[in-house]
């Protein structure tokens, strides 16, 4: 039988997750698990950049774990773990850190946006953040790594920590890993409410999984709009065609072909365009909470899923590690 290709990903445990993380990332997880040999992982490590209090962090965890599984992530397809739990990961990252230079790592947007946003705290951790992201995927050889747009960036220093590698140690240890969307289009922007660029966790702009229908309606009727077209088939100011591309992802197309329609012939009603995307978006989170909240009650299967997932992502991980021991040129005395 024809070896699966690898796919790897993974999301920080900074906040319940939000249309973004799900359109951005979990949609593509989904249709993958289905047919590659997929990694999916909470990101417990990079969070802590950002100081979680350690009475909050196993909470952040667990609420991010049962999101994977009420979205749909199989554990019997997919292996499901905790990066703390593969400690492998970190080893990885500091020989990849020998290879990796500074200008590189301040010249990174992300990097730099973190910096500007938490001057107080701008610790090595967030230089290096693209160090242990790239570890987290090629420990495990990936060749496919699905991500929002955001994660550009980084993915292209994954390739480039991989390549390397192989160039320093004349070897062809590590593929190069790629972005996957499943309709096989670019990756995707998922913008928020405000109209101001993408939803995040920590935007105050986002519509989470785990929000209650009144929590959603009040949000998207809350959304930035302007006053409305005065000229026939005029260009949509970026508030707007937020609003439609967040429809886009939720809603009918016929129904939003009426929008745009009335939009063009100045006729369109902001009031119900919203009301319209507030039930389509309500349509998809809400099945998705309830299952939430059985797996928030249930800590033995999470227990399970979390104990399995740690022992299949060692393995796959020491191996590798082993490997690069070897190539690095460790050897033991005894
Ligand atoms: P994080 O936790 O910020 O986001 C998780 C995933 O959600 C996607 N995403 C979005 N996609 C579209 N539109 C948006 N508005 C939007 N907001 C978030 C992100 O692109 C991401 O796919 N560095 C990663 C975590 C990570 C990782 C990895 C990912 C650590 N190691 C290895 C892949 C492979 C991050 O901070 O994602």
């Amino acid at each position: 039988m024809k070896k699966k290709d690898i796919v790897l990903s993974g999301i920080r445990p900074t906040g319940n997750l939000h249309l973004g993380n799900y359109y951005g990332a979990i949609r593509n997880f989904l249709s993958m698990q289905e047919d590659y040999n997929c990694f999916f992982f909470i990101a417990d490590v990079h969070s802590l950049t950002t100081h979680p209090k350690p009475e909050n962090l196993h909470a952040r965890v667990k609420q991010v774990l049962a999101e994977y599984l009420a979205c749909g992530i199989d554990p019997e397809k997919a292996t499901i773990y905790i990066q703390s739990d593969v400690p492998e990961v970190l080893e990885m990252a500091i020989y990849l850190n020998m290879n990796a230079y500074l200008g590189e790592l301040e010249r990174t947007t992300t990097f730099k946006d973190k910096a500007r946003k938490q001057p107080n705290n701008v610790n090595a951790g967030l230089l290096t953040y693209p160090v242990l992201m790239a570890s987290d995927i090629i420990i495990h050889k990936a060749k496919y790594v699905p991500v929002g747009k955001d994660q550009e960036q980084n993915l292209e220093m994954a390739r480039k920590y991989a390549r390397r590698f192989n160039n320093i140690y004349g070897v062809d240890e590590f593929v190069e890993p790629q972005d996957f969307t499943f309709d096989g289009g670019e990756p995707l922007k998922v913008p928020g409410l405000d109209g101001s660029g993408k939803m995040g966790k920590s935007e105050g702009n986002a519509i989470n999984l785990f929000d209650e229908p009144k929590e959603i309606r009040k949000k998207v009727m809350h959304a930035v709009t302007d006053s409305g077209p005065s000229k026939m088939n005029s260009e949509m100011p970026e508030t707007v065609k937020n609003l439609f591309s967040l429809m886009k992802l939720v809603s009918d197309p016929e129904v939003i072909k009426q929008f745009e329609e009335s939009y063009a012939k100045c006729e369109i009603r902001y009031g119900d365009l919203k009301k319209q995307l507030a039930e389509d978006i309500i349509d998809v989170t809400k099945p998705i909470r309830a299952r939430i909240n059985e797996y928030l009650a249930d800590d033995n299967y999470l227990g399970r899923v979390t104990k399995i997932g740690a022992e299949k992502g060692r393995e796959s991980a020491s191996k590798t590690l082993d490997e690069v021991k070897k190539i690095i040129g460790f050897k033991r005395f005894y």
